[in-house]
């Protein structure tokens, strides 16, 4: 079994209340799916769709790839807009998501604790 070293900080969603750790070399998009969240919607996971844009409400973050200009304008940038797919924490971070949160898991696997007898 290979253990993931990489220091990290927490994330926090703001509207499920949930938290995950996320190294600062992996998007935070990343960060989640690597635990199996899915508290941010996820689509390309290249920044091109827009889905995962979130609102940096607490924190900051740093940029591992062009933030398209159709998913966020400069002036929701300067409000703290951003996409999860495209930035690293560099600190804790709280973040409201922005993008189609409307049933974001509907297709997502379900786990049924069935017991084998
Ligand atoms: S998942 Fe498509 S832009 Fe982030």
């Amino acid at each position: 079994m290979i253990f993931d070293t990489r220091p990290k900080v927490q994330v926090h969603i703001a509207q499920t209340n949930e938290s995950f750790p996320c190294a600062g070399d992996e998007s935070l998009l990343k960060g989640m799916l690597r635990l199996g969240r899915k508290g941010i919607p996820v689509g390309c996971v290249n920044g091109g769709c827009g889905v995962c844009k979130v609102k940096i409400l607490e924190g900051s973050t740093t940029t591992l790839g062009p933030v398209s200009r159709a998913h966020v304008s400069a002036e929701e940038e300067a409000q703290g807009y951003t996409l999860a797919c495209r930035v690293a924490p560099t600190c804790a971070v709280k973040l409201e998501v922005a993008g189609k949160f409307e049933k974001p898991f509907s297709r997502g696997f379900v786990q049924t604790n069935q017991i084998a007898t």
